[in-house]
């Protein structure tokens, strides 16, 4: 067998059966509106690409130090300053291609054969993938929309065992769009102090929240507790950068080494420019966040007006990110069956809540990350579709 046990025990995500279809018909000519879409709609600001330009022309091609250019992680250190009030060594910090090669790289680094990561559920679909990419077993706690904290944490006590050696916590949720309350956070770091786990705080969507601002686990730690806490971050939803790469980590002393071990010995460093130009979007990108997230609200107030009106939709106001994620209510067939007709009928596409994790089935996940135009229509065939089905 050519193929290895790691890769054979990988999934692929109910979510790609909704886009592959969803590519397939507009192939076939049809109009599809997307709702599935998990990045800003926006274009990057023009002053970040200069920045990018300025820094090819100056000669900025050639590798750089794995951790990544010592400019960009001071500017980071003043961000993290700023944004989490946490006073954070430019060395612990580790710049990558998008946030997503934290999760991997810290996963992969802490796990042995069989040791278990809690995730939440439902909850961003790669999670569970790097878990068992990094030799992990993924181990779900879930999440809760419908009251004021989001977790139980007997529930997640309950599934701690000898193996445990992490848990991922969202906040903003993707898909969910639910902040973590003060209480879920104390809890989860008593949790992690008390079983000596590590705790992988997923903050890429932490600028874009509506009422209130984002309430990082930082924020409830104590000095010794950032020990135990990894922090991910990055460019891609917050300035509207998901092509160009650029994600960053706040690491615990023990994991900056075997981090860039693996950075070095694998993609070796992110490219110059990209750093270069990450700089001005910390810099100068306050303005950019603040016109994107006002946009993201005006979509989110008028579609969940819309979405009022269908009384087999359970949905909640997302705090953050850009997703709903309702419950259909007497549901009479899988989530995938629901995101397919729906796509088939009225050339929508949305996510199946089953590519969330198993507590997701009965749920869609809506991506507002498209024109107010687009969504105003989608909204209205969705609520036409859900009239329509038994
Ligand atoms: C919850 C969550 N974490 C991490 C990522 C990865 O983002 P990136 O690698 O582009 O920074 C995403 C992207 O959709 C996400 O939704």
């Amino acid at each position: 067998m050519i193929l290895s046990r790691t890769v054979n025990s990988l999934k692929e995500s109910d979510s790609f059966k909704v886009l592959s279809y969803a590519k397939q018909l507009e192939r076939s000519g049809k109009k599809i509106i997307h709702f599935e879409i998990g990045e800003p709609d926006f274009d990057t600001d023009d002053r970040i690409k200069e920045a990018l330009l300025d820094a090819l022309k100056r000669g900025e091609t050639h590798y750089t130090a794995s951790q990544g250019i010592p400019e960009l992680r001071k500017e980071i250190a003043k961000y993290e300053k700023r944004f989490r009030n946490i006073d954070v060594d430019p060395d612990n910090i580790v710049i990558t291609p998008g946030g997503k090669p934290i999760l991997l790289f810290v996963l992969l680094s802490i796990l042995n054969d069989g040791e278990e990561v809690l995730l939440p559920s439902p909850g961003y679909l790669s999670y569970s993938s790097l878990i068992r990419f990094a030799g992990g077993k993924p181990v779900y706690y879930s999440i809760k929309t419908d009251e004021r904290n989001t977790i139980d944490p007997d529930e997640i006590r309950s599934k701690i065992t000898r193996r445990t050696k992490a848990i991922i916590i969202n906040y903003p949720s993707n898909p969910t769009g639910k902040m973590a309350s003060a209480t879920d956070l104390v809890e989860i770091l008593e949790i992690a102090r008390d079983r000596k786990i590590l705790i992988i705080s997923d903050e890429v969507y932490s600028r874009i929240t509506y009422e209130k601002e984002h309430l990082s686990i930082t924020k409830m730690a104590e000095k010794d507790d950032m020990g135990l806490i990894v922090v991910v971050d990055g460019f891609s939803k917050t300035y509207a950068m998901t092509g160009w790469r650029l994600g960053w980590g706040v690491l615990p002393d023990v994991l900056v080494k075997p981090v860039v071990k693996i950075i070095q010995n694998s993609i070796s460093c992110v490219p110059p420019f990209v750093q270069y130009a990450g700089i001005v979007a910390l810099k100068d990108g306050e303005d950019f966040i603040k016109n994107m997230v006002a946009a993201f609200k005006r979509r989110r107030d008028t579609i969940y007006e819309m979405l009022q009106e269908s009384d087999r939709l359970d949905v909640y106001k997302p705090e953050g990110a850009f997703y709903f994620f309702p419950e259909i209510l007497d549901l009479k067939m899988t989530s995938v069956e629901f995101t397919q007709g729906l796509l088939e009928k009225y050339g929508v596409a949305m996510l199946p809540g089953s590519a969330f994790g198993p507590m997701g089935e009965g749920h869609i996940r809506i991506s507002f990350a498209n024109s107010m135009e687009n969504l105003q229509k989608g909204a209205e065939y969705l609520i036409k579709y859900l009239k329509e089905i038994p």
